[in-house]
């Protein structure tokens, strides 16, 4: 890839496949911009057809840091509801409409493979697998249990100065995804870490960083 592959170019290549709109995207961009400074390799957990993983990889080869993407998915679609779900609008089996193989395929295509390290299955099975140190997370997973387990696991492989994009968290007025806001709550009260921005346009995402 040439150094003129320019963020403009990948946000437009990853809204192309991705389900999560600009406001978000752009959130991701910049925080993978930052992060390729810090040693640590990335992680995504919920990639469906590799979206916003084109942007997290086009980073690391953009800026030619030395890490690598993992990209962790059951491509099997969303594992079934909790009663922390109640209300949202997703369902299971939802995002089964992808495969490994096709993400590894649209990666290739873009240049973007030898970044990158794809872990097929639930992360429940896939994460404890791996050690970290992580400097950006990109954590996509739409529902309470695995959001709560995905965040207990990397709160204690994550590098110094890591930080972790929540999908999904949601906004004051539409709570669309009540697990996952649930899940990062529980999870950073009474720990060192802290919702830092947000972005979104009809759903938001949060950043989580440690508080200095
Ligand atoms: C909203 S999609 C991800 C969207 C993607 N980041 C994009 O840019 O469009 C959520 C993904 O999480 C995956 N997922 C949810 N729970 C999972 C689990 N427990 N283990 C593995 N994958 C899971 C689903 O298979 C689905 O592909």
């Amino acid at each position: 890839m040439s150094d003129a592959y320019s963020l403009t170019r990948s946000l437009a290549d990853a809204a192309s496949f991705s389900v999560i709109d600009q406001a978000r995207l752009e959130l991701i961009a910049q925080c993978a911009a930052r992060q390729v400074k810090v040693a640590g390799d990335f992680i995504e957990l919920g990639v469906f057809r590799g979206g916003s993983a084109i942007l997290l990889a086009s980073a690391i080869k953009q800026y030619h840091a030395p890490c690598k993407l993992h990209l962790l998915d059951s491509w099997q679609g969303l594992p079934g509801l909790n009663d922390e779900d109640l209300g949202t609008f997703v369902a299971q089996g939802q995002f089964s409409e992808s495969s490994e193989h096709a993400v590894r395929a649209r990666l290739d295509d873009f240049g973007l493979l030898d970044v990158c390290e794809t872990h097929q299955g639930w992360v429940e099975d896939t994460l404890p697998e791996l050690h970290g140190p992580f400097s950006l997370v990109h954590l996509d997973l739409d529902l309470y249990q695995p959001t709560y387990f995905a965040l207990s696991c990397l709160l204690l492989r994550m590098a110094a100065g890591g930080e972790i994009i929540i999908d999904d968290y949601g906004n004051e007025t539409l709570r669309r995804f009540p697990g996952v806001e649930k899940a990062v709550s529980e999870i950073i009260a009474g720990s060192d870490w802290s919702i830092v921005e947000s972005a979104g346009e009809r759903d938001q995402s949060v950043r989580i960083a440690r508080q200095s």
